[in-house]
């Protein structure tokens, strides 16, 4: 998603803007632009495509000045060229922005009735088409910065600079995430914690409807209406990670191989691993209450909850309403003030997952935030935080905090299985000893298995399409694998529920369609296996992704086998997700696609 940042200081910031981007590259965009203000000129700088065109342009035209504002684009109105990339300029008015301006077409008719010239497809351009026009009409900065955002409706996050005061920077929020750094004698902007830390840690997060003044001095914050709001200011985290590839290639790859640690790091928060018991931390939501639970999410953290779904039902025997949150909040979904709803964001940011948590809030629901930025908005909305501490994700395509919401979904549902007593103290010793056994599994299959994903990484990029096949929670795992897959080789792949074969995929199957089938030897194993009959009698070929029992069960021609060791059953999701993702990402670097910033996709959707 877009990214924003702005700096006013006393030293040059175009190369501080770049950098600060840098960092916000994670989030995914398709073209970049920064401008600053010198000797009461504004200027400004934009690139199609990935930041070093832009660094390349500044090297060649550099820009000077201490104040100025950037902006990483991830195109929705026009396509991403250097014209529709932000800051747009109107009479001395710079603007970026993330987000959506939902009235836009109806501003720019009006706007263009009074004489308005329009020279790009963007919604944002009529940001500052509007505060130029204030400002035309003879209000002062402040005032068209506040009649322009009682004009515009949607979601937003902006920055504006003006030509005509250097000393200050003017931002807004309605939806998307802005926060504001406080340095000393200089002061920020920025998407997020981690382009600012550089900078500073001190922060301040605007919550919907703040407008934010900047000075060198300090900060002032308004409501539209111009009132003064108080927001506390927070030190940031995100200083005391270093967000580096260390000896990686790539940060998936980083972040596949970080996952023994910080699941353990994730487990320790939730489980004792001395005494193999939950531990008693007050969640904030009594699971012995509640009537059901919904939960919702988008992408990969939709399919950790579905896996959560699994373990909820047969656990805690609490019955789960799931969908995606995009559907979830317009489906009119009847619910009760006893039931409790989850909702799984790494960001803690996704536009839907809010709307769906903001919609469950409003029928009175108890909220539960499973998420990994604690500083999130859908974190500071809920009733109740369960971190994943996953540390930050960068690749765009999700997979330590994909394991770590499901260790942290599976201890929460021995839980509700305590609370609800449908799972004894001996159960929970059980269970929890499986979880906490499963780092050291982890580290053991990574490093068992890395040559053979390699290699049949080879052989994989040579299809075009690829199916998925699992039963019971490798059904979700199936997808994942095939999400993997598809958001960063763009191979086309498909997860299915392995007994869905015969209703539909099954006409697929030939030689030119490998499935990939992900078998635990457990209690579904029997009829997973008479599906992989179903595909070999049809000439497809098969990976099979199993454990040493199920390797031993069967005899059937495979392309590759790859052997896991044998897990109890609720950790079989996070050990399998590692040959799922280690496949993904070894056959597109194989590829040569750009893993970390996969075309097209963004690793925080702020927009619906
Ligand atoms: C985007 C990302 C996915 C992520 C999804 C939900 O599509 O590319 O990796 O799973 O958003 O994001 P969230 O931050 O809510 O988990």
């Amino acid at each position: 998603m877009c990214g924003i940042v702005a700096i006013i200081g006393n030293q040059p910031v175009a190369g501080r803007l770049v950098d600060a981007l840098k960092r916000l590259e994670y989030r995914g965009y398709d073209s970049a632009g920064i401008a600053t203000l010198y000797e009461s000129v504004m200027e400004r700088r934009r690139a199609k495509g990935k930041l070093f065109n832009l660094e390349k342009l500044l090297s060649d035209e550099p820009l000077a000045g201490t104040i100025g504002i950037g902006h990483t684009r991830w195109a929705t109105h026009g396509i991403p060229n250097e014209t529709n990339a932000h800051p747009h300029f109107i009479e001395g008015v710079a603007v970026v922005h993330n987000g959506i301006i939902e009235n836009f077409s109806e501003l720019r008719d009006e706007l263009t009735a009074g004489g308005a010239v329009f020279t790009t497809q963007t919604d944002t351009e009529v940001v500052a088409q509007l505060v130029a026009r204030y400002k035309r009409q003879g209000l002062d900065n402040r005032a068209a910065m506040l009649a322009m955002l009682n004009d515009v409706t949607g979601a937003y996050a902006l920055v504006v600079m003006f030509a005509d005061d250097p000393d200050t920077l003017m931002a807004a929020r309605f939806g998307p995430p802005l926060a504001v750094g406080f340095g000393r004698g200089e002061m920020f902007f920025g998407s997020d914690a981690i382009a600012l830390a550089p900078f500073t840690n001190e922060i301040a997060y605007l919550v919907d409807g703040d407008c934010a003044i900047i000075h060198r001095g300090g900060a002032e914050i308004i409501d539209f209406a111009g009132n003064p709001v108080e927001r506390p200011h927070q030190i940031s985290q995100a200083t005391a990670f270093v967000v580096d590839k260390g000896n990686h290639r790539h940060f998936m790859e980083k972040e596949i191989y970080e996952q023994p640690e910080v699941i353990s790091h994730a487990l320790s928060h939730y489980v004792d691993f001395q005494t193999h018991t939950l531990r008693a931390n007050d969640t904030g939501i009594d699971f012995g209450k509640v009537s059901g639970l919904a939960i919702s999410a988008c992408g990969t953290a939709y399919l950790s909850g579905l896996i959560g779904k699994y373990w909820f039902e047969r656990y805690a025997r609490l019955p789960v309403e799931i969908d995606v949150a995009s559907e979830f909040r317009y489906r009119e979904i009847p619910l009760s003030k006893d039931q409790a709803a989850l909702f799984i964001s790494q960001s803690g940011e996704t536009a839907d997952t809010l709307a769906c948590l903001r919609y469950c809030r409003d029928e009175g629901l108890k909220i539960g935030a499973v998420v990994n930025v604690s500083e999130s908005t859908i974190a500071r909305e809920s009733d109740a935080i369960f971190p994943i501490l996953a540390g930050p994700e960068i690749g765009v395509a999700s997979t330590k905090a994909f394991t770590c919401q499901l260790a942290v979904l599976a201890s929460l549902s021995i839980r509700a299985g305590r609370a609800r007593g449908t799972l004894d103290g001996a159960d929970e010793k059980q269970l929890v000893r499986h979880l906490t056994g499963m780092p050291r599994i982890m580290s053991q299959v990574l490093n068992l298995i890395q040559p053979q994903m390699e290699s049949l990484a080879r052989d994989l990029s040579k299809f075009k399409d690829v199916l998925y096949l699992g039963r019971g929670t490798s059904y979700p795992l199936a997808m994942e694998g095939a999400l993997k897959l598809k958001e960063i080789s763009y191979i086309h792949a498909e997860g299915y529920a392995a007994g869905e074969l015969k209703h539909g995929p099954i006409a697929l199957i030939d030689e030119n369609m490998p499935v990939i089938v992900i078998a635990p030897h457990d209690r579904f194993f029997e009829k997973t296996v008479s599906n992989m009959q179903e595909v070999a009698a049809r000439g497809g070929r098969i990976i099979f992704i199993t454990d040493e029992k199920g390797a031993a069960a069967s005899k059937l021609p495979t392309m590759a086998t790859i052997v896991l060791p044998d897990v109890p059953e609720i950790i079989a999701p996070m050990v399998f997700a590692l040959p799922i993702q280690l496949l993904a990402y070894h056959t597109a670097v194989f590829m040569g696609t750009d893993v970390d910033q996969p075309r097209n996709l963004a690793k925080s959707v702020t927009v619906e």
